[in-house]
């Protein structure tokens, strides 16, 4: 069994602490507005830094061995949830809880960061997909042993990010083209998922 450290335990001080999440901190974005964050992370370079506030930057000790982190936020500009949600993805109705959409009956993020520098209480990390301000709820490490799962499907993600794929490499083909020939292709809107 794991030992508590003395030194570091806090009891939670009533029944309603025990069972609310509360932040524990504040993750800074080059993101000022909701429609200029991109969807997933996987889609993101930009850097931005986790804030981790004061009195739990103990709870660091060690992030810094780790090359990406997990991290869970609260989507606090969703003013609601809906239970069905059409995707632009694929243009279809799936259920809330088969999707990443914000609008979540309790609306936690959670998006895996690669780490780059520690500062203190400060996380530089890259690759975000949440609004600048976004409260900070906890942070994880990624392990590959635990987290990745080899069998895994993707449900009814597969087809249009096939899709999407396909037509990211069409997009960098048609670049190399143009850059040879000179001439302009005409490109079908590709709606990002
Ligand atoms: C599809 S979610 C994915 C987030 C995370 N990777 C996940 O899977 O839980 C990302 C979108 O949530 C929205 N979003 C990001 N931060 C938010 C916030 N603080 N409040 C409300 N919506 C937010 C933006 O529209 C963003 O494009």
């Amino acid at each position: 069994m794991c030992e508590i450290n003395k030194d570091e335990w806090r009891d939670f001080k009533s029944e309603k602490e025990k069972n609310t999440l509360k932040p524990i901190g504040v993750i800074h974005t080059p993101f000022k507005q909701l429609e200029k964050v991109p969807s997933q992370a996987y889609m993101s370079d930009k850097e931005g830094e986790i804030e981790v506030f004061p009195e739990y930057v103990s709870a660091l000790k060690g992030v810094e061995d780790f090359t990406h982190i997990t991290v869970l936020f609260l989507f606090h500009k969703a003013d609601g949830y809906c239970l069905q949600v059409n995707r632009c993805m694929d243009g279809k109705k799936h259920g809330l809880f088969v999707t990443r959409a914000p609008y979540r009956p309790n609306p936690i993020g959670l998006t895996t960061v690669r780490l780059l520098r520690v500062k203190g209480n400060r996380l530089r990390v890259r690759g975000l997909d949440m609004l600048d301000g976004t409260p900070l709820l906890d942070i994880k490490p990624f392990v590959p042993r635990f987290d990745n799962q080899k069998d895994a499907n993707m449900g009814w993600f597969k087809e249009p990010m096939d899709n999407m794929e396909y037509l990211l490499w069409q997009e960098k083909v048609f670049r190399l083209i143009e850059r040879f020939t000179g001439v302009k292709i005409k490109r079908k809107e590709i709606k990002p998922p």
